[in-house]
């Protein structure tokens, strides 16, 4: 009877929250052991490789951060528990644990079965709204309104964007995390112990995309950051007509004015098919003096010409900065990170004093679900510039 019962659970359980609970018995000691392993999956997006995420007492952390969700559904776990070692310890007339097993069950599986009324949020947002002093972290999340499938994802709870916490994590990079691998697809850039992600070589312009799914979030707010580095000769939204009259005889550039192409050297964030334009940030040839006449240097230098052609779809919606002060080389300016409102140089002071640097922030009077796209561009071959990234972080409400 007693392995009948075990059976049961250790069935029962995988199909209450993916494959992520795992019941043990040692009949040495006549233990029950409840584990919940946290990484089901490789998606560093939602499972990031810190510690947190596996050590033991994460488990407990959930538990106690989704009070209404799996920590209800934990004690009836633990109830069965306790249920089984009685059953175990009761030489004769088990019928009493047995039916009180069974009742625990059916409760369990109503408690899981509800979707309608899931116990398990489906947002950072929902469980900021039920217990507002709840702490930045790991949460388990249902997908899609179901409780069925837990992902692990990372809230803010506190303050971001100046529009309040209960911000859920999309998309995360932190490649200063030697574990840490870049999106596939991307190109390692590695030197005196920064390590980036860029584009795959390519003899001329292209975009290098990695994909964020909302998991059937609703949002209207994405804040975000990005610190990416120079490589080369990266010229912002440089008008390719100018650089290359030869190849846009009587035209412009197709790809200036184009979401889908390389519009830009740096980094577009757009969400959504068609894609959305969310925020733009640009990698300068030089902070600290005119390139060629303003054609290279950041739309906010003074004396750049590239703020009379920046692109509509983007307005005020970027930040720039360039890695290198004055002429650049082919090299990767690990000293300045882009984007992080600092080491501006002479001419990069508006830049570096653009509202919210480091974040990002859109606001949106309709809400969606689409997905976060991030896309490395350049419109020249990744030899000449390129804006590798070492560390994103984007969060939607
Ligand atoms: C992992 O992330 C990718 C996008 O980066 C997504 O397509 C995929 O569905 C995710 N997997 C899970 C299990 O959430
Ligand atoms: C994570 O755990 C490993 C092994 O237990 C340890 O060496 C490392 O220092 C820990 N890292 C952090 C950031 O705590
Ligand atoms: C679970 O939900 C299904 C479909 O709504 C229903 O048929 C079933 O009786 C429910 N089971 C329990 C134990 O509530
Ligand atoms: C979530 O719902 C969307 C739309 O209904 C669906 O396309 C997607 O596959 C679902 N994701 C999961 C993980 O169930
Ligand atoms: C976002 O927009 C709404 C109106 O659409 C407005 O009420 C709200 O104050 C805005 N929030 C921020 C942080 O700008």
């Amino acid at each position: 009877m007693l392995s009948y019962l075990l059976l049961i659970l250790v069935s029962l359980y995988p199909s209450i929250s993916g494959t992520n609970i795992a019941v043990t018995y040692d009949a040495a000691s006549s233990t029950c052991t409840a584990a919940i392993s946290t990484c089901i999956d490789s998606n560093v997006t939602y499972c990031h490789s810190s510690n947190e995420s596996t050590s033991t007492s994460f488990a407990e952390k959930l538990l106690k951060r989704n009070a209404k969700g799996i920590k209800a559904t934990n004690q009836k776990m633990s109830d069965l528990i306790g249920s089984v070692s009685e059953i175990k310890n009761t030489a004769t007339s088990n019928t009493r644990a047995i039916r009180e097993l069974l009742e625990q069950m059916e409760d369990l599986i109503a408690l899981h079965n509800s979707s309608t009324s899931s116990p398990i949020p489906t947002s950072c947002q929902e469980i900021k709204n039920k217990e507002p002093n709840s702490p930045s972290g790991v949460y388990a999340l249902a997908t899609n309104g179901s409780n069925i499938n837990l992902r692990y994802v990372y809230c803010h709870m506190e303050e971001l964007c100046s529009s309040g916490g209960g911000w859920t994590r999309l998309a995360y990079l932190d490649m200063t995390d030697a574990t840490e691998n870049c999106p596939s697809g991307f190109k390692l850039y590695q030197s005196g112990g920064v390590r980036a992600c860029g584009r795959a070589y390519n003899a001329d312009a292209s975009c290098q995309s990695v994909q964020f799914p909302s998991n059937g979030i609703s949002y209207s707010q994405v804040c975000g950051r990005v610190v990416g580095y120079q490589y080369a000769t990266p010229d912002a939204v440089q008008h390719g007509l100018w650089q290359n009259p030869q190849r846009y005889v009587g035209g412009t550039d197709p790809k200036h004015n184009n979401i889908n192409k390389a519009y830009v050297d740096g980094v577009s964030i757009t969400r959504g098919s068609p894609r959305q334009h969310v925020w733009t940030l640009m990698g300068g040839v030089q902070g600290s003096s005119i390139a060629y006449d303003g054609r290279y240097n950041c739309p906010c230098s003074p004396g750049s010409t590239q703020s009379s052609f920046i692109q509509d779809f983007i307005k005020n919606n970027y930040f720039c900065e360039s890695g290198a002060g004055t002429t650049p080389s082919r090299i990767f300016y690990t000293a300045n990170p882009l984007w992080d409102g600092q080491g501006c140089g002479t001419l990069e002071t508006a830049c570096c004093s653009a509202p919210g640097l480091p974040w990002f922030h859109r606001n949106y009077t309709a809400t969606t679900t689409d997905y976060i796209e991030l896309r490395v561009c350049g419109d020249q071959e990744t030899d000449d510039e390129d804006t590798p990234v070492s560390f994103y972080e984007i969060y939607v409400k």
